[in-house]
């Protein structure tokens, strides 16, 4: 049977990009006939996020966030990445396993070392080992549960080949026990900021998912626009609110601005139609959010839950990755 599994990492709060690259996308993915693990990665969080609060606030959410956006913890195993201790446990023996020069080339390390080189400063400087482990860290999220198929962005594909690569040294060299799993790369979804970067919370140019329809409102009008009047006809071509607009809009309605565009409907009154839709969109998650803001314990024991039925599954591998390595078994 097909197991989807993906991770998203809590380092910062989410927005409308998430939901409309990754969120949305991952519970469409998630309605076909097969079994299903989404996690929230803080064991990877804590690479990046060193305020205790922040990384609690975050996590959490992360968790809301889903959970409002439609994912059904019964039908998914929705779970806390640091909740099963069998992950970071397989991390070890990988890394016994995983040469270091396969490390030495993954991306963000690499990236990070460049940094380093043009700063003129140590090579690895400031650079923890948690950045540099990061991808076995991640071979062990997915090899754990045994994972077939892992959907991801383009940005992650060296991570899903650093995993296969050392999953088949393991079996090669102990017998097999993982299941090489498969990538499925995922279109590149880019949502524009408010300032027509690509939305991101490094940029502070998101627009919120959980928001009150007035923080809805206020990141709408705060969209770069230029100084033409209305009247003037004006290009959607790289424009930014027509741009964010098609992101979530259907057909229809993005010719309906594009005429609008056309006949010169001003900068303000097409803030309008953004918003109205955007809020239509949003409305639903926003109401289950509030809702389960009001359930005090219902996320934590949703996670505690799924973490109790994945690891059913990530306890077995890790008896089969001790017995095959001649480590003691239960
Ligand atoms: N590295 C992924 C990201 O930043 C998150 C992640 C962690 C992940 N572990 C994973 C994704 C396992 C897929 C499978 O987007």
């Amino acid at each position: 049977m097909k197991r989807i599994l993906t991770g998203i990492t809590p380092s910062g709060y989410p927005h409308l990009g998430n939901y409309i690259g990754a969120i949305k996308p991952s519970l469409e993915l998630l309605e076909e006939k097969s079994e299903s693990f989404l996690f929230i990665a803080d064991l990877h969080a804590l690479i990046k996020v060193s305020d205790k609060e922040t990384l609690k606030e975050l996590t959490n959410g992360i968790a809301m966030a889903w959970l409002a956006s439609g994912l059904d913890p019964e039908k998914t195993h929705f779970y806390r990445q640091s909740d099963i201790p069998e992950i970071p446990e397989i991390t070890w023996i990988l890394s016994c396993i995983a040469e270091k020069g396969l490390l030495n080339r993954a991306h963000a390390y690499k990236a990070a070392v460049d940094l380093n080189n043009e700063g003129k400063k140590e090579t690895d400087e400031g650079i923890s080992m948690g950045l540099y482990s990061y991808p076995l860290l991640m071979a062990a999220d997915i090899l754990t549960p045994n994972a077939t198929h892992v959907p991801v962005g383009k940005d992650q594909q060296q991570h899903l080949e650093i995993t296969r690569d050392i999953a088949d040294k393991f079996n090669r060299k102990y017998g097999e026990v993982f299941n090489l799993p498969e990538a499925v790369i995922q279109d590149d979804k880019t949502v524009l900021g408010i300032d027509g970067r690509k939305m991101s919370k490094s940029y502070n140019n998101i627009i919120p998912l959980l928001s009150t329809e007035k923080e809805l409102k206020k990141a709408v009008m705060k969209i770069v626009t230029n100084s033409q009047e209305p009247g003037e006809p004006k290009d959607w071509r790289d424009n930014t609110l027509f741009s964010i607009y098609s992101s979530f809009a259907g057909d229809d309605q993005i010719q309906d601005l594009k005429s609008k565009y056309e006949d010169g409907i001003g900068w303000g009154d097409a803030k309008n139609i953004v918003f109205e839709e955007l809020n239509k969109l949003l409305m639903p998650i926003r109401e289950r959010y509030e809702d389960l803001k009001t359930q005090e314990d219902y996320v934590e024991d949703v996670l505690q839950e799924n973490a109790k039925k994945v690891r059913e599954s990530t306890k077995a591998t890790l008896e089969s990755v001790k017995s095959h390595v001649g480590l003691k078994t239960n």
